[in-house]
């Protein structure tokens, strides 16, 4: 099984992948896959809710899918993401909603954005006995505040910022740090001074553990990929291909076949027609 301390092992010697999972059936596959880790994002908002961005996302959206996504998991390491305004609010809630996540989906960390800015919630959280996953670069739910879902960090100052926001998180407590579109160099530098992991999503090799959106990289979805994506397949079209396939075999009869379907014995349909037809 992995654990935190896979993570800490690992650091220096060994590259970790995570993949996104937001359902019973895909989590059962990707962990059958031997993927280290599942995080339960808040990603689902749009993946599997149809939101135009991840704001809208509750605590009780996560505790569902999360919850579906442990009971198809036996090796990887369940993260769930806490959403919008789940911890934003108060230390408080940040402990009381984190300790909802783990308690109602039996995951084993949770991962929230934002950095120094939150270090009271972090910290809470830690002290609570609950491991925590930071996310620093582009944090989707600040999509407004950044005016779209921009790379971050390619400015001095931004640069800086994010520097020292790593550092404190990991003096915080945090096992590891998400960093979403983050330039190459930046990521290697910031991997390279902490002793927790680099979890990276556009942000280049160098971080110590990888993770993409399972619709992206699959393919499932044909929306066009941000440039950190590879496709590794093509659902999308396997699945409308099957979709047309038994639409035109329904229609034109040749399916379901007689391989698709139950016999009863003569003589008890014939008495049971018989019976029917002499008392209607
Ligand atoms: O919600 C999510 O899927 C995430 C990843 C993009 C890291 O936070």
């Amino acid at each position: 099984m992995v654990t935190v301390n896979t993570f800490k092992e690992n650091k220096n010697k060994k590259k970790m992948t995570m993949l996104t999972a937001y359902d019973y059936m895909t989590a059962k596959n990707i962990d059958e896959a031997g993927i280290d880790s599942i995080l339960v994002g808040d990603s689902l908002g749009m993946v599997m809710l149809g939101y135009k961005d991840t704001l809208k996302v509750t605590v009780d959206d996560m505790i569902h899918h999360g919850a579906a996504v442990v009971r198809g998991v036996e090796n990887a390491f369940v993260v769930v993401d806490m959403p919008f305004m789940s911890y934003q609010t108060s230390v408080y809630d940040a402990v009381s909603n984190a300790g909802r996540i783990i308690k109602e989906t039996g995951c084993q960390a949770i991962k929230l954005e934002g950095g120094r800015k939150f270090l009271p919630q972090i910290k809470a959280i830690v002290d609570a006995g609950i491991p925590v996953v930071g996310h620093l670069g582009l944090t989707p739910q600040s999509v407004n505040q950044f005016g779209g879902y921009k790379v971050q960090g390619k400015s001095k100052n931004q640069a800086l910022e994010l520097i020292k926001d790593c550092i404190a998180l990991e003096e915080a407590g945090v096992f590891a740090i998400t960093l979403e579109c983050v330039p190459e160099k930046l990521a290697r530098y910031i991997t390279s001074i902490l002793n927790v992991s680099t979890i990276g999503i556009g942000a280049s090799n160098a971080c110590d553990c990888q993770v993409l959106v399972w619709q992206d990289m699959t393919g499932y979805s044909d929306n066009k990929p941000a440039k950190f994506v590879k496709r590794y397949a093509n659902l999308h079209d396997v699945e409308v291909e099957a979709f047309k396939k038994y639409k035109e075999e329904v229609e034109n009869l040749s399916y379901p076949e007689k391989a698709h379907t139950y016999l009863i014995n003569e003589e008890e349909f014939e008495s049971a027609i018989k019976e029917f037809e002499e008392n209607r």
